[in-house]
């Protein structure tokens, strides 16, 4: 598949409020397939917020290149949506308007983007609540606006940083699933981070495995299961063993029990 977003070398150096450097990436490369969906796992404060938003042009990295389509990204991008593990929608907007928020803010046509709103919320199962405050609306639900908020101006590259993080486990189930049909009707590219090594698997074509921090780079693992995925799957003796790997890959033993 070739290549779509590449990383290269990318470093990260934080300059820290005591005027100390401290190093949170180092040497990151890999690459990303037009329409694939990887998955990014690590530790807690191993540097996956810091790489999306380097990726996203939200912060500068320290070194390296970090190319979308074969161009260098130097600041924030039209064509890439983040999807934040809080959703943060406007409480005085109902959730059209904060499906059209990015529209307005881009200054495009909202006239142009109002079926395209319609259309999206259709897809996640919002059509009834378009009207609705972000207050009548369940987390589930309100995560579901924040991910049409990142649809709705058709970027090819979706970022989702642990968005399902806050939900129980039925819920972050359901949105899994969700997801999943979104992302094989709308054919985006999809960089997602999780610190939930099944929920990464579950979801994605290939899963990069990153080190405490510094963060660098353990390994990428193939995730050659079948598509369209199924809950069960996570009860397959392949998906044990691509766990397993996982977790060898972060230094989690397996007398601990993991993290889920
Ligand atoms: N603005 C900042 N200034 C200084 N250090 C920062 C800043 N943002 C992040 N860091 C540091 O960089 C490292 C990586 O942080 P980052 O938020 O990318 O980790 P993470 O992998 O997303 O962690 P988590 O799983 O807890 O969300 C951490 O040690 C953090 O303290
Ligand atoms: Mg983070």
């Amino acid at each position: 598949m070739p290549s779509f977003i590449e990383l290269r070398h990318v470093t990260k150096t934080y300059r820290t409020l005591q005027d100390e450097d401290l190093l949170a990436l180092q040497d990151v490369s890999f690459d990303i397939g037009k329409g694939e969906f990887v998955s990014i796992v690590g530790t807690s404060g191993c540097g996956k917020t810091t790489l999306l938003k380097i990726v996203a042009g939200l912060i500068p990295h320290s070194g390296g290149e970090v190319l979308i389509g074969g161009s260098s990204v130097e600041g924030p991008r039209r064509d890439i949506g983040f999807v934040f593990q809080q959703p943060v929608l406007l409480p005085w907007r109902t959730v059209l308007e904060n499906t059209l928020l990015p529209i307005e803010v881009m200054g495009l046509p909202l006239e142009q983007y109002r079926e395209r709103a319609h259309e999206i919320l259709d897809m996640v199962g919002l059509t009834d609540f378009a009207d609705r405050y972000p207050f009548e609306l369940s987390g589930g639900m309100q995560q579901r606006v924040s991910i049409t908020r990142a649809l709705v101006f058709e970027p090819d590259v979706l970022l989702m940083d642990e968005p399902f993080g806050a939900l129980d486990a039925m819920t972050r189930e359901a949105m899994n699933l969700e997801l999943l049909r979104i992302w094989s009707k709308s054919g985006k590219t999809v960089l997602f981070v999780t610190h939930s090594i099944s929920e990464a698997i579950f979801l994605s074509d290939r899963v990069v495995a990153l080190t405490p921090r510094p963060g660098r780079l353990a390994d990428t693992v193939e995730v050659d299961l079948p598509r369209p995925r199924r809950l069960d799957l996570m009860q397959t003796e392949a998906f044990g063993k691509l766990a397993k790997r996982i977790r060898s890959l972060l230094g989690i033993k397996e007398e601990l029990g993991g993290i889920e």
